[in-house]
C-alpha cells in the first residue's frame, strides 16, 4: 500500500496564503489536505486539477438543523472535499468534544461519502501510568462501534494514532512505540468492524526529517502531519522522501 501524508492546517493559514501553498505543493505521493473551512471553497478547483485530496478539519454530526456556528458533512462532500479529520486532540481538548460526539462524526461523515480521518490518542499522563493502550482502545470502541451498518464496502476509515504530548512540541514519539501503537490499533479495528479499506497514520512533531523513520515500518501507512506541512519548504521535501516508499 502507497504511503498517505495528510497534511492538517489547522488555523495557521488565510485563505490566500492556503491557495498559494496549495498551488505550490506537487502530488508527489498520495496527499490530502485539509485546510481552514473558509478556503476550502477556493481550494476545491485547484484540488481536482492537481490530484489532491482535500479535506475538512472538523464537521458536525447532522447534515441539517439549528445548529448556530457548525458545518454540515453534506455541504463538505459537495463542496469538493473526500476527507475530514474527526476528533483531532485540540477539539476534543479545547472544545471539550466527547468520545461519543466524535463517534456521531465519524458516522456522519461516513453517511455523507467522506472518509474520516479519525484522530485517537493518549495524553501524557495516561502513558506515564501507562494506560496509553487502554485509552486508544476505548476511542477506537466509541468511534467504531455500530459502524457495521453505515459502511459501503468500498468506504475507507482513515486512523491517525497521534500522542497528545507529541503534537506541536518536537517530541516525537519513537518509531518503534508508534509501530507498537499501530499494530494495537489494527487488531482492535479488526475486531471492531469488516470493513478492509483502513489505513493507520502516525502524527505528531512529524518532519521532513523524521518522516522516514515512521514510513519505513509496513504497519505504519502514512503520516499527519501539522507545523511542517505549513511551512512550503519542509512540506516540500517531507512529500518528496515519502514518495520514495
Ligand atoms: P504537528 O501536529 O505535526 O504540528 O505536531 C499534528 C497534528 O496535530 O495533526
Amino acid at each position: 500500500m502507497s504511503k498517505l501524508i495528510v497534511a492538517n492546517w489547522k488555523m495557521y493559514l488565510s485563505p490566500k496564503d492556503s491557495v498559494e501553498l496549495f498551488g505550490a505543493v506537487a502530488k508527489k505521493s498520495k496527499t490530502v489536505i485539509c485546510s481552514s473551512f473558509i478556503a476550502l471553497n477556493q481550494l476545491s478547483a485547484l484540488a481536482k486539477k492537481s490530484g489532491i485530496g482535500l479535506g475538512a478539519q472538523d464537521c458536525f454530526w447532522d447534515n441539517r438543523g439549528a445548529y448556530t456556528g457548525e458545518v454540515s458533512p453534506l455541504d463538505l462532500k459537495d463542496l469538493g472535499c473526500e476527507y475530514v479529520i474527526v476528533g483531532h486532540s485540540e477539539r476534543r481538548n479545547y472544545f471539550k468534544e466527547t468520545d461519543k460526539m466524535v463517534g456521531k462524526k465519524v458516522k456522519a461523515a461516513l453517511v455523507a461519502g467522506l472518509t474520516p480521518i479519525l484522530c485517537v490518542g493518549e495524553n501524557e499522563s495516561e502513558r506515564k501510568k501507562g494506560k496509553a493502550s487502554a485509552r486508544v482502545e476505548e476511542q477506537l470502541e466509541y468511534a467504531l462501534d455500530g459502524l457495521g451498518k453505515k459502511l459501503r464496502a468500498e468506504q475507507w476509515i482513515i486512523i491517525a494514532y497521534e500522542p497528545v504530548w507529541a503534537i506541536g512540541t518536537g517530541n516525537a514519539c519513537d518509531p518503534e512505540t508508534a509501530v507498537k501503537m499501530h499494530q494495537m490499533i489494527k487488531e482492535k479495528i479488526a475486531k471492531l468492524i469488516s470493513v478492509k479499506n483502513v489505513r493507520v497514520l502516525y502524527g505528531g512533531s512529524v518532519d521532513d526529517k523524521n518522516i522516514a523513520s515512521y514510513l519505513k515500518n509496513t504497519e505504519i501507512d502514512g503520516a499527519l502531519v501539522g507545523g511542517a506541512s505549513t511551512k512550503k519548504d519542509v512540506f516540500m521535501s517531507l512529500l518528496a522522501v515519502a514518495a520514495k516508499f
